[in-house]
C-alpha cells in the first residue's frame, strides 16, 4: 500500500516540484514527532503522504468529492483554499478504501486543526504547518514549541494563523476560532 501511495503521489505532483519538496518535508517531519509520541508509523505516513494529494484539482471537483462523503454544511464553513483538506478525506476514503476514521480526521483537518484532536492528528497537523520548507518565522517559532509541547505548539500556529487573516481581512472560518479556544483553554496559551 505504502509503495503504491508513494508513486502516486510522485505522479499526481510530477508537475508541481515545490508540492513535493513540501509533502517530503511533512513525512520527515512527522515521521520525528511521531517518535517522540509513539505513535504509529504506518499511519502517520499515510496521512502525511496523502494529505494534499487533491491540491491541484478543480473546485468543482473539491466540491463534488466532499459531498460524497460529508453533509452540505462541512462546505458553507469553509474558503476554497481550505477545501483540499476535505477533499483529500474523501479521496482517501474512495480511492485507497481507507476507513480508519482517525487518519480521515487527520487529513481531513490539517489545515485548520480541530478541538480534542488525537496524537496522530496533531502530529499531521504541526508537520504541516512547521515542515523545514516552509518559509515564514512563525514556523520556526512552532518548530522549537512542537518537540517541547505539543498543544502549545497547536494553540501558537492556529492563534498565529487567525490573527494573520484577520490583518488580511480574510474569511476565517468559525471552527478555528473553536480551535484556537479550546487549546487557550487547556492552559496553552503563550507569552
Ligand atoms: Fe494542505
Ligand atoms: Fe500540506
Amino acid at each position: 500500500m505504502l509503495d503504491r501511495i508513494r508513486r502516486d503521489v510522485w505522479e499526481t505532483f510530477a508537475n508541481d516540484p515545490e508540492r513535493l519538496v513540501h509533502i517530503k518535508g511533512v513525512v520527515a517531519t512527522a515521521l520525528l514527532l511521531a517518535r517522540k509520541m509513539r505513535i504509529d508509523r504506518r499511519r502517520i505516513l499515510i496521512a502525511a503522504y496523502l494529505h494534499d494529494i487533491t491540491k491541484n484539482i478543480s473546485e468543482k471537483a473539491h466540491k463534488a468529492l466532499i459531498r460524497e462523503y460529508y453533509p452540505e454544511e462541512a462546505l458553507s464553513d469553509l474558503t476554497p483554499p481550505l477545501y483540499h483538506a476535505l477533499s483529500a478525506a474523501a479521496y482517501v476514503r474512495k480511492f485507497y478504501g481507507i476507513d480508519d476514521a482517525e487518519t480521515l480526521r487527520a487529513i481531513g483537518s490539517h489545515t485548520i486543526g480541530r478541538p480534542r484532536m488525537t496524537p496522530l492528528e496533531k502530529v499531521l497537523f504541526l508537520a504541516d504547518y512547521i515542515e523545514p520548507n516552509r518559509p515564514y518565522p512563525i514556523a520556526r517559532e512552532v518548530r522549537a514549541i512542537a518537540f517541547e509541547d505539543i498543544d502549545k505548539a497547536v494553540f501558537t500556529a492556529i492563534d498565529h494563523s487567525i490573527r494573520h487573516f484577520e490583518k488580511e481581512d480574510g474569511h476565517i472560518p468559525k471552527a478555528a476560532y473553536a480551535v484556537r479556544d479550546y487549546y487557550a483553554a487547556k492552559g496553552a496559551c503563550h507569552g
